[in-house]
């Protein structure tokens, strides 16, 4: 099976996770991308979404799925969303797609993280994928320092084919920082927060995912943490 396969069948796989009449949570990314087509066979099914990113809603919007504003939701059944990594713990690094702070934002809301994911993203130690981290724009080269001083190479992302900075739908920056070893996900989460300057760090380990939809060439494996 190719990785898009994969994708497809986990995401197809997490639709039994969509709580019906409820408000569901949908992330970013390719994987996101397949959950949001199999979504849209049973729109008339959940009272509407709330968007990671906006090109999430822009997906979701053309399928005439309701996308919420966040702020108008005060609960929401499940959150659904890809991963860069994932560990044995259920911890996660996100950020590839660049969305990791609303991300981070709308799965905190959720009573359950359903994290779906190709075979090849877990992993017993994380960090071989750059931990992306969103700051404010300022303080670009402050945090990059800190982030050396925790052992790490940060680079800063930039729109693809130019020498200017990938800028957020946050307005913030990224830097991607390779090197890290993460054997304490949430104790690094933690000092990695406290930077100043930092909107968001990639590591989703405090509020890791809850059940992990992995795409095997065997079939869809459930991974509960
Ligand atoms: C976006 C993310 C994505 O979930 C992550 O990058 C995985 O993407 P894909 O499903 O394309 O492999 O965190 O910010």
């Amino acid at each position: 099976m190719t990785q898009d396969e994969l994708k497809q069948a986990v995401a197809r796989a997490a639709i039994a996770y969509v709580v019906e009449n409820e408000i569901i949570g949908v992330g970013t990314g390719s994987t996101a991308n397949f959950f949001i087509d199999e979504l849209a066979r049973i729109k008339h099914r959940i009272k509407g979404t709330v968007a990671s990113s906006e090109a999430t809603a822009a997906r979701l919007r053309g399928h005439g799925i309701a996308v919420f504003d966040l702020n108008d939701v005060a609960e929401m059944a499940v959150y659904i969303d890809g991963a860069d990594e994932i560990d044995h713990s259920g911890a996660m690094i996100k950020g590839g797609g660049a969305a990791l702070t609303r991300e981070k934002i709308v799965a905190s809301v959720a009573k359950q993280f359903v994290c779906i994911a190709d075979g090849s993203k877990l992993v017993d130690v994380m960090g071989r994928f750059p931990l992306p981290v969103e700051v404010i724009p300022m303080a670009r080269a402050a945090v990059a320092r800190a982030l050396v001083k925790l052992g790490g190479t940060p680079q800063l992302r930039l729109k693809p084919g130019t020498q200017e900075a990938f800028v957020t739908d946050n307005g913030g920056y990224l830097l991607d920082v390779a090197g890290l070893s993460i054997t304490e996900p949430k104790a690094l989460e933690e000092k990695i927060n406290q930077i100043v300057g930092v909107i968001a760090v990639g590591l989703f380990a405090a509020r890791g995912a809850d059940v992990c939809l992995l795409g095997t060439a065997e079939g869809v494996k459930t991974l509960k943490f």
